[in-house]
């Protein structure tokens, strides 16, 4: 990153803090410095109260809350006793407005065909679902898989689920049919929401064949949803198998359930620092206070405004910025399913001309791929509807922040650059667009009512420009409230690491202004184009392989995709290594986790270099693989003596 450093530095020699536009602040829900200033001294001189003002002024109850806040560290409750549904604060309270007729989802698919939904529309539908999942058996509390492409059945699923307090686990449909199985064995799965398939790139991706696959090892599940997407042939299993529009007769009629504020809304994987996967469990009152809020003031969301989160629902930013933050605003939300190069480099362009986007949220990563793919792409388009940029899941180098700033902002628009987790449940760390100055490469300050700090291992505050560990401070309404099913490692995890504090996993350094400069994860979790990663899961799904003996997987810097995955591999005695092996493995990961898994070089060794006590010395291989040092042909094993010698220094 010593670039990127540079570059910060020199355009903070020159001064080059980004104020927002008067046109813009003026505009703006939150219009000055000031004004957000003193939401923060209020948020910090009582955020109970501060969080309380919002819950009762931006959202519908059905029962007032008894209490603000219960925390009982580490574990937080938020608005107890209070009664409240989120499909009914993201559909039935508009149903009274002149909103009922207002566009809620202009879906896009890769082909180019459309279909836009209504509030009204949307509130059919998902009422007709929730009336369905009832009728299949689902009850409060029952988990429901749903591994959909990015179609509005996705949406309408979640909402349904919502609507009748069943937790929704969404499961991204790149993941395999094993990483399927994982996740539908730990929350025990009721039922499974799918399509035939998807499309990507022109081509199918076969999710129904995915579950039928996963289906032989999940025994909790008793019913499996089909949305009929691509029309391909599929296996359907009488009894277990059912149609979605061939269901759709059912009634219209599904009040939403009067739920407790800490009523488990969804479920959703991530990868840690183990092999395997986290289920990351968010409640409703909380988590719709400050998605909602978040959406509202950073994406200063106005009636009129188009307004695209490119994020698959798959992953916590579809969650909270495609389907709950906009839909509870009211706000019309554009869905895209397919590559932003398909079919040609300038996809994301034409949608935005086409549809007069007003405001887009992406991540550094597609920015990287912009940038690569040629400025004419976006220049050959008018994409004077924008009005607001966003970036999360990554760092944004300064360089694409200012590509995204020039050629797609015209120097124009705000770039709100986010920082956030799936545990986070919210945006955590950001400018608001009217009011904060930016500076390219910095996700500015905490929003307000949040506490952050940068700390030593032991719990110290480090001065400005210190490195150190990002920490939240105080319980925020969408925390995380446990690991499913593991609330040992919940609090082992996040609270352990830094005594009384939510260890966030992130380097970061504050400076002069008190601005965080996020470093990136510290632990073992790889960030690949914004998708993130276990080294230990790619580890283990290696190992899983007959022909693996011992395997260790790390990361390297990449220009485009933030980092590429290395993996060194030792063979079980008698096997050898080859380029068809090479590939074997790597196409055995993508079948064990998903191609987003895949590594991106593999290399053979005769043993890992180890520390005495045993442990992989994973701070050399990073070196290793990043340098190229000891570089063999591909079907040369690596041999790791000549560091021997530095293993005393790793003790
Ligand atoms: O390392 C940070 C990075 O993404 C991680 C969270 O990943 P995930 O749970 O998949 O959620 C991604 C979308 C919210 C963080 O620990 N990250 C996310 N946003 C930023 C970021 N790093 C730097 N700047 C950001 N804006």
């Amino acid at each position: 990153m010593s670039s990127a450093t540079t570059n910060i530095e020199s355009l903070q020699a020159e001064g080059r803090i980004f104020n927002p536009p008067d046109e813009f602040a003026e505009k703006a829900h939150i219009k000055s410095m000031a004004e957000l200033e003193a939401l923060r001294a209020e948020a910090k001189a009582d955020p109970e109260k501060f969080w309380a003002r919002f819950a009762e002024s931006e959202l519908h109850w059905f029962k007032k809350w008894d209490e603000v806040l219960k925390w009982e560290p580490p574990h937080a409750q938020w608005f107890v006793g209070g009664k409240i549904n989120i499909s009914y604060n993201c559909l039935d309270r508009h149903l009274g407005t002149w909103r009922r007729n207002k566009a809620a989802l202009i879906w896009e698919g890769e082909a180019g065909e459309t279909r836009t939904l209504t509030y009204q529309q949307l509130h059919t539908e998902v009422c007709r679902f929730a009336n369905v999942l009832k009728e299949m058996g689902v009850a409060k509390g029952d988990r429901v898989a749903l591994y959909l492409p990015l179609i509005p059945e996705l949406a309408i699923s979640m909402l349904a689920c919502a609507r009748i307090g069943a937790t929704h686990s969404v499961i991204f449909g790149g993941f395999s049919s094993s990483a399927l199985v994982d996740r539908i064995n730990d929350a025990q799965c009721k039922v499974v929401v799918t399509a035939d398939g998807g499309y990507r790139r022109g081509k199918e991706v076969k999710l129904k064949a995915a579950v039928d696959e996963a289906l032989k090892e999940t025994p909790s599940v008793e019913t499996c949803i089909v949305v009929f997407r691509t029309g391909s042939q599929v296996h359907m299993e009488a009894g277990r198998d059912h149609w979605w529009h061939l269901l759709e007769t059912v009634n219209t009629d599904c009040p939403a359930e009067e739920l407790d504020s800490e009523h488990p809304l969804f479920i959703l994987y991530t990868s840690g620092t183990t092999g395997k996967p986290k289920g990351i469990l968010h409640t409703t009152g909380g988590y719709l206070l400050q998605t909602h809020l978040t959406t509202k003031w950073i994406f200063d969301l106005k009636d009129e405004d188009i307004y695209w989160c490119t994020a698959d629902i798959g992953w916590v930013t579809g969650h909270s910025y495609v389907v709950y933050g906009p839909l509870s605003n009211g706000a019309t939300a554009l869905m895209y399913e397919g590559a932003p190069n398909w079919p040609q480099a300038d996809r994301f362009w034409e949608i935005i001309e086409r549809h007069r986007v007003n405001i887009l949220y992406t991540a550094p990563t597609a920015i990287r791929a912009f940038i690569k793919w040629g400025e004419e792409w976006p220049l050959k388009h008018d994409l004077s509807s924008l009005r607001l940029l966003g970036t999360v899941g990554e760092p944004i180098n300064p360089e694409a922040w200012m590509w995204y700033h020039r050629i797609i902002g015209k120097e124009k628009c705000p770039i709100v650059d986010t920082w956030w987790q799936t545990e986070t449940g919210a945006i955590m760390i950001t400018p608001l667009p009217g009011a904060t100055p930016t500076k390219p490469g910095s996700g500015t300050k905490p929003f307000p009512g949040i506490e952050a700090d940068v700390m030593t291992r032991d719990g110290k505050s480090v001065g400005a420009n210190e490195g150190g560990y990002l920490v939240i401070t105080k319980p925020w309404p969408s925390m995380l409230r446990t690991i499913y099913g593991d609330d040992e490692r919940y609090q082992q995890q996040y609270w352990s690491q830094i005594p009384g504090v939510y260890f966030a996993g992130d380097g970061a350094r504050k400076d002069q202004d008190g601005y965080y400069w996020i470093m990136g994860r510290i632990d073992d979790v790889i960030n690949v184009a914004g998708h993130r990663l276990g080294t230990a899961e790619i580890e283990s799904a290696l190992v899983s392989h007959e022909a693996v003996a011992e395997a260790a997987v790390v990361a390297k810097p990449d220009d485009l995709k933030g980092s590429a995955i290395v993996a060194f591999v030792t063979l079980e005695g008698g096997r050898i290594a080859s380029d068809a092996l090479k590939e074997e493995l790597r196409q055995h990961v993508a079948r064990e986790i998903g191609a987003l898994a895949r590594p991106d070089e593999l290399r053979f060794a005769d043993a890992l270099p180890k520390t005495r006590s045993g442990k992989i010395m994973r701070r050399l291989l990073r070196e290793i693989a990043t340098s190229g040092l000891v570089a063999g042909d591909v079907t040369t094993l690596e041999d790791f003596s000549v560091l021997e010698k530095l293993r005393s220094e790793e003790e």
